[in-house]
Parts: C-alpha cells; sequence; structure tokens
C-alpha cells in the first residue's frame, strides 16, 4: 500500500499521477484538512504534523509514503528520514532542475507557499540545479486556500493571478514552476497568461515515476483507493469531479473516512 498525504487537496494533483503510474497499487490518500493551509506556518508545526500523519500511515500498513506537498517537503522530509531510517519516501519539490534544463532564456520563475518560498531547501535546489540561471521566486498567499474552496477561477482570481505572473514574464522568464501541488488546479486560468511566452513546469508525472521505482510489491494490489482526513473527509471525496479527477471514483471502496492523527 502507498500511502500520499497533504494539508488538503493539492496533494491530489500528485496522487492522479501516481494511480496512472500505478494501476494496480493500493492507495491511502490523507488530507490534512484540520490544519490546512501549511504554507502559513512555522517549521516546528509542519514536522510536527507530518511525522504524526507517516506515523499513521504506516501504522496503517504503508510500505512506501509520498509527501504529496512541497511545503512539508521543504519543512519536514529530512527530520522524517532521520525518525524512519530506512522507509522509503518520496518528497515533492519545485521543478528547478528541469526548468533551468529547458528555459533558452535562462530564466525561470517559481510560484510558492511562503513557507516553501523562504526554506532552505528551496535555496539549495536553486543552488544545486539552477548555475547561470536567473531564479525569480514569488510567494502566493491565499492559492491554495482558494483551492481547498473550490474557487478555482472567476474574474477576480484571473486579475489577481495576472497582477503576480505579468512581472515574471515582463522581466524574461520562460518557466513558470508550480511549486505548490495545489497550484495544478489552477493550471487552466495560469496556462493562457502565460500562453506563447512561458510554460507552466509541474513535477507530478516525474514523482510517480519515482513511486514506480521504489513501489517494489506495493505495485501490486487491487487497485483500491482510501480516502482520510483529518476534518470534513466527505468534502475530501466531493472535490474529486469538480478537480477534474473522475478518473480516481472507480478505485474508491468505501467513503472517505476521518482520521485523528
Ligand atoms: N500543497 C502544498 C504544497 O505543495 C501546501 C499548500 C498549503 O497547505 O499551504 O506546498
Amino acid at each position: 500500500m502507498i500511502g500520499v498525504f497533504d494539508s488538503g487537496l493539492g496533494g491530489l494533483s500528485v496522487l492522479a499521477a501516481i494511480a496512472r503510474a500505478l494501476p494496480r497499487a493500493d492507495l491511502v490518500y490523507l488530507a490534512d484538512t484540520a490544519h490546512v493551509p501549511y504554507g502559513d506556518k512555522d517549521d516546528a508545526f509542519i514536522r510536527g504534523r507530518v511525522l504524526a500523519i507517516a506515523g499513521h500511515l504506516l501504522e496503517r500498513g504503508c510500505t512506501l509514503i509520498v509527501v504529496a506537498c512541497n511545503t512539508a517537503t521543504a519543512a519536514a522530509i529530512a527530520a522524517f528520514r532521520e525518525a524512519c531510517p530506512g522507509v522509503p519516501v518520496v518528497g515533492v519539490e519545485p521543478g528547478i532542475k528541469p526548468a533551468a534544463a529547458a528555459s533558452p532564456a535562462r530564466h525561470i520563475a517559481v510560484l510558492a507557499t511562503e513557507s516553501t518560498a523562504r526554506s532552505e531547501r528551496l535555496a539549495r535546489l536553486v543552488r544545486l540545479h539552477a548555475d547561470g540561471v536567473r531564479v525569480d521566486i514569488a510567494p502566493c498567499p491565499g492559492w491554495a486556500t482558494r483551492v481547498e474552496t473550490l474557487h478555482l477561477d472567476g474574474p477576480e482570481f484571473i486579475a489577481e493571478a495576472r497582477r503576480r505572473i505579468e512581472p515574471l514574464l515582463a522581466a524574461g522568464a520562460d518557466r513558470i514552476v508550480l511549486g505548490c501541488t495545489h497550484y495544478a488546479f489552477l493550471a487552466p486560468v495560469l496556462r493562457p497568461i502565460v500562453a506563447g511566452r512561458a510554460e507552466l513546469v509541474d513535477v507530478a508525472d516525474a514523482v510517480a515515476r519515482q513511486c514506480l521505482r521504489l513501489a517494489g510489491p506495493a505495485a501490486h494490489g487491487n487497485g483500491h483507493l482510501t480516502l482520510l482526513a483529518t476534518a470534513r473527509p466527505e468534502r475530501l471525496q466531493a472535490a474529486l469531479p469538480a478537480l477534474g479527477l473522475h478518473a480516481l471514483l472507480p478505485r474508491i471502496a468505501t467513503p472517505a473516512a476521518p482520521c485523528a492523527c
């Protein structure tokens, strides 16, 4: 069984890619909706949540843990590896490497939560993979919450997204990295804004390929999906069609359940 978690709905974008890559794997998705968003919380709080959730997923029998959240990966994956040595874990980090490699202008930009934007882990990724490439980092407060409330478009958000992205494009960025798993669900608004000038970069498929490499026997189950949430689990299941994730519905064997981790 593969355990996938996020602060809320954002990690479903990664879950969908994992489900496509591993059609027979049994998957558990845990949304920490009692504590969403993570992006405005401090590192110690996020670390506490990651250790509690991952511990719960391991107790349920998961043999591979996917931290489907850039914010939690930046703040806590090192602490998780230290606490649970030997447990296979896959994190999600902004696609600095593919974006830098594909940027003819040698200029990329990253949209991220406030926590990820100021993280040492992102700074290290930039040092490692974007040598000689200009990297602009744009925190986007409130965007993850917008996805949680399923306010995925509308004139007011389109205007806000333009205000955030236009200066990056005007400065010459030609790759815009989606540095938060929630933002994949905002792509229908973001894509027309960047069209003809830049491309969006999302790493969900790369994360799924890494899961395929590490899954071992967990790849061969019944293809079931269990949904858990620390608050309002029914909203998690109801969100799937609204997020365009109809393909996940047939994998759900039992209704989404509360989880007190
Ligand atoms: N989806 C998460 C990420 O990738 C966290 C968003 C939030 O809870 O602020 O960063």
